[in-house]
């Protein structure tokens, strides 16, 4: 009996065992009935994450300027045709290009062919080329920059035998011969491989005007050399060999402080005629955040009376001003929103009302850290390429420009 009892219980382990370890059905084995959920009495509280603000909409600055006739332009170097993000604001936003430094006389001339050839001579650089040869393929135009200024510019095209070493200047009629065959080669050699069509503005000169309205003779050797209507002989020699569609500009800064004093220099700027030498000023644009707009516009309207084309050829706004940059804090980009928002629709309010002959507005750059002046962060794309609420003051989107700040 014992043994017996013994052999059912062997037997009734292993059926148990079986049936626990063979198992392989998924069928959930029915719950335990619980106590019943509670209907909760309340709506439940919503997620306490905050709704991302939606990106602003995507808005090309060339389609808002295009809306008034207006080109819109950056200065440009190679580096931003190789740097993949720059390049694609770039084309995005902007249809104007102006060399930020590559036109420059420094980069133009040539001493060793100059001293060889016994005339001055203008030598194109590759890096020039490659940036027309960009513009070319992206039907980007072009404003040239610059003929005649006292900086950038080197100093032994004033010198005998384009030598500085010999420490004797030219007489003024050596210099004028200079200055007449340098803007000459300039156009011709534009022309002759095929990029003047890209052209639609050049500054023949640039910063001759102090802001106490005499003329800039300090380490001025333009000056110094041909004497003081050496800005008249330029504009004549451009007169004379820039092609029919290039406009002829005078290129100044704080244009808001030489009023006056520009406005009686390019009334001097006739021929024999009477008729302009000029077809434009140009307005760098170098502002501040705590500049007065309605001193600006004061200056615009003044200037705009001459009935020549004005353009916006380096603009920048910086925050805080001269010499004292404020933190790009938020709420001090807000402020360059709106300062940049009124800037813009003050140019477009007088181009549409026909009081201003504007084309076109350069600004001096695409994003704050590739600028002359980054630390006052005065462009439109951040460091970061993100768009700063100056870029939307300068599309004219009012609610994204820094105005609900
Ligand atoms: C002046 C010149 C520009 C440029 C800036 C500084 O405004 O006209 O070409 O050199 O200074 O970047």
């Amino acid at each position: 009996m014992k043994k017996v009892l013994t052999l059912c219980l062997v037997l009734l382990l292993l059926t148990g065992c079986f049936a626990a370890c063979g198992k392989k059905d998924p069928t959930p084995t029915p719950a335990v009935t619980e106590e019943p959920t509670p209907v909760p009495t309340q709506i439940p509280v919503e997620d306490p994450t905050p709704t991302p603000t939606p990106e602003p909409p995507q808005v090309y600055l060339k389609d808002v300027f295009a809306e008034h006739g207006i080109k819109v332009g950056t200065c440009l170097t190679t580096q931003m045709i190789s740097n993949s993000k720059t390049k694609e604001l770039l084309l995005g936003h902007y249809n104007s290009v102006t060399m930020e430094n590559h036109m420059k006389p420094d980069y133009i001339l040539s001493q060793a062919k100059s001293i060889e050839k016994g005339d001055i001579v203008v030598e194109f650089n590759k890096d020039m080329i490659t940036m027309l040869d960009f513009a070319k393929e992206n039907g980007l135009a072009v404003r040239g920059h610059t003929l005649v200024w006292y900086s950038q510019t080197p100093q032994w095209i004033f010198y005998d035998n384009f030598d500085n070493k010999t420490g004797k200047l030219v007489t003024r009629e050596v210099m004028l011969k200079r200055m007449e065959s340098y803007i000459k080669q300039v156009f011709e050699k534009l022309t002759e491989q095929g990029y003047a069509d890209l052209f639609y503005a050049y500054d023949v000169v640039n910063e001759a005007w102090m802001e106490d309205g005499s003329m800039r003779s300090q380490m001025n050797l333009w000056y110094e050399v041909v004497g003081d209507d050496y800005i008249w002989h330029a504009f004549n020699f451009a007169n004379k060999y820039a092609p029919e569609n290039i406009a002829l500009f005078y290129n100044d800064y704080n244009e808001q402080f030489k009023t006056d004093t520009l406005e009686k220099f390019v009334k001097t700027l006739v021929d024999k005629d009477g008729n302009y030498l000029i077809d434009g000023i140009g307005f760098q644009a170098h502002l501040y955040t705590e500049d007065s707009l309605t001193a600006y516009f004061k200056t615009v309207d003044q200037l705009s009376k001459l009935g020549l084309t004005i353009e916006l050829t380096e603009l920048d706004v910086c925050l805080g001003k001269y010499n004292a940059p404020q933190m790009a804090s938020d709420e001090n980009k807000a402020k360059q929103g709106r300062f940049v928002y009124d800037l813009i629709k003050g140019i477009f309010d007088r181009k549409d009302a026909g009081t201003l002959k504007i084309d076109s507005l350069t600004f001096w750059g695409i994003t704050d850290g590739a600028s002359w002046r980054k630390s006052y962060s005065p462009l439109l794309f951040s460091s970061a390429y993100s768009r700063k609420p100056a870029f939307f003051g300068a599309a004219q989107m009012k609610e994204y420009a820094g105005f609900n700040q």
